[in-house]
């Protein structure tokens, strides 16, 4: 993680590598790896000897890819694009067929790859899998079977991969089994973007570099915590993927689970990926597992009708283009979740997530107990505004202290304010990708960012109840919202139940 455990200190550059990326002509390679790649390279932060492979599952000249691979970074670029940079970027890139499914055609990545080891004297190497989930196993056994996983003399190979991991907790045992057969756990690097994300990283920095907030941490002073992950977006073109997957596999164990992770686990003894990666997957593995009938007391889970977003009118989520008239597949899930710890006894956390929802808002809100009587005789307790650190990931980048303070005037009125601190106005970042940090920290071997295989499988585990309750319950308890609001009504009960609400859903 750049600059991670010294102020100021100096990026170190990585060692030489080949930069081999599967899926090199899909979306995910010309929208964000690609970019980001370029990113890196005009903060001069790519190693200094690096080549790109780029796989094609049909035969290409590297010129015509390098051509189309130029057209999406005019295209995605988060900055103007400068030919140099470019150049330093694509200097090297060849086009190599492979298909996993014919084992023959690895050969010739193999051929490359030396070629470049000899030619080059580049010896270390990163496999990007950019491809759809169901590839992950047979591309990482295809390297293996030739020989292109084999750490030696020095020489590194990891393999990066990308969400969803798994679909179940089943399936993540499963392909976590297949992938150590092949590689070390060191070398894999499971992405989960939101891990790249600058205020996602600072809930480390904001909760163990500060000494003031770890005291206060844990159950005799936070009342609960609340995670919205809200979009905006509807399903759009992603039905028959949707239809698959639905909020809860889509969003839960990966990325709400993280932000959970973050804020609930223990102070690691160090800041390396050993230590702060084990005290994420305690945190994970502390979530009290529901029964099937406790899952559904605990959770709503709901779809979307048509509405109005701002001006845009969204459609019927069953009216979307490869989804079933009559599917069950939730666009909306709340959960109340607890972790059986000494810090969180008692304390639950209610994680919510949805499609097509009033505004763009991820946080994180920590709501501390409330003052335990009023003295001012004009306020009761019940009044006064609620104590809520909140780490704001969107729309705004930043922190939020709200406590209650004095009106002016004769009287002892009270009101709720906020003290905000927004990470624009202290730092100009330049625009990026949220994918720069992922990939430079894969290039210097540094996985603290990324997820272990004990972390997947704690955070499968937790969802597991609610994928089996809700597959069994199908039509029954899917709540109906429309789209444009805060999201099911439903919801707002599982909070009411317990004395508590929801925050608001809206923009900044
Ligand atoms: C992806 C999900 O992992 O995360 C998408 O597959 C979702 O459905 C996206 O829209 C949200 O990411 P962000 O960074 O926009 O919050």
């Amino acid at each position: 993680m750049m600059n991670a455990d010294t102020v100021n200190a100096r990026a170190r550059i990585p060692d030489s590598c080949c930069f081999v990326i599967f899926g090199v002509t899909g979306d995910l390679a010309h929208r964000l790896v690609i970019p980001a790649l370029y990113n890196l390279a005009e903060a001069n932060l790519l190693p200094e000897k690096f080549c790109v492979i780029g796989v094609t599952r049909t035969e290409t000249q590297s010129k015509t890819l390098k051509t189309e691979l130029m057209s999406g970074l005019e295209k995605f670029a988060t900055r103007p694009v400068k030919q140099d940079v470019a150049d330093k970027l694509f200097g090297c890139l060849t086009a190599i067929h492979a298909d996993p499914n014919d084992p023959q055609s690895f050969d010739a990545l193999k051929a490359e790859l030396k070629r470049v080891s000899e030619d080059g004297d580049i010896t270390n190497h990163l496999f990007y899998l950019a491809v759809p989930p169901g590839a992950f196993k047979p591309i990482s056994e295809a390297l293996g079977k030739n020989g292109l996983l084999k750490e030696s003399k020095g020489a590194w190979r990891r393999l990066v991969i990308e969400k969803p991991f798994g679909t179940d907790l089943q399936s993540a045992r499963q392909l976590n089994a297949d992938l150590i057969r092949l590689v070390n756990e060191h070398q894999i690097y499971r992405i989960d973007h939101y891990l790249g994300k600058e205020t996602v990283q600072n809930i480390l920095v904001l909760r163990f570099a500060n000494g003031m907030f770890e005291p206060i941490w844990n159950r005799n002073h936070i009342d609960h915590i609340q995670i919205t992950v809200a979009e905006t977006l509807d399903v759009g073109r992603r039905g028959s993927f949707y239809e698959e997957t639905g909020a809860l596999r889509d969003m839960v164990p990966n990325h709400l689970f993280q932000l959970m992770a973050l804020v609930a686990m223990e102070p690691p003894s160090r800041f390396d990926a050993h230590s702060v990666r084990s005290e994420k997957g305690e945190a994970l593995a502390a979530i009290q597992l529901q029964s099937e009938s406790e899952a559904l007391r605990n959770s709503v889970r709901g779809q979307y009708l048509a509405g109005r977003i701002g001006d845009r009118q969204v459609g019927y989520y069953r009216q979307t283009k490869d989804v079933s008239p009559d599917s069950t597949i939730e666009t909306y899930a709340a959960l109340k979740l607890t972790i059986d710890n000494w810090r969180w006894a008692g304390v639950p956390f209610y994680l919510r997530t949805g499609k097509a929802l009033a505004a763009k808002r991820t946080e994180v809100a920590i709501r501390f107990k409330q003052a335990p009587f009023s003295m001012f005789r004009t306020t009761e307790v019940e009044r006064l505004s609620q104590n809520y650190l909140v780490i704001g990931i969107e729309p705004t980048e930043g922190v939020t202290l709200q406590f209650n303070t004095k009106v002016p005037g004769p009287q002892v009125t009270i009101d709720g304010v906020e003290m905000k601190f927004k990470y624009k106005d202290y730092f100009r970042a330049s625009p990026n990708t949220g994918y720069e940090t992922l990939l430079y920290d894969c290039m210097i071997g540094d996985n603290i960012l990324f997820q272990r295989a004990d972390g997947v499988e704690a955070g499968w585990a937790a969802v597991q109840p609610f994928l089996d309750a809700w597959k069994k319950a199908g039509a029954k308890g899917l709540a109906m919202y429309q789209a444009g609001t805060d999201g099911p009504e439903e919801a707002h009960e599982l909070l009411e139940r317990d004395g508590r609400r929801w925050r608001a859903i809206i923009g900044d």
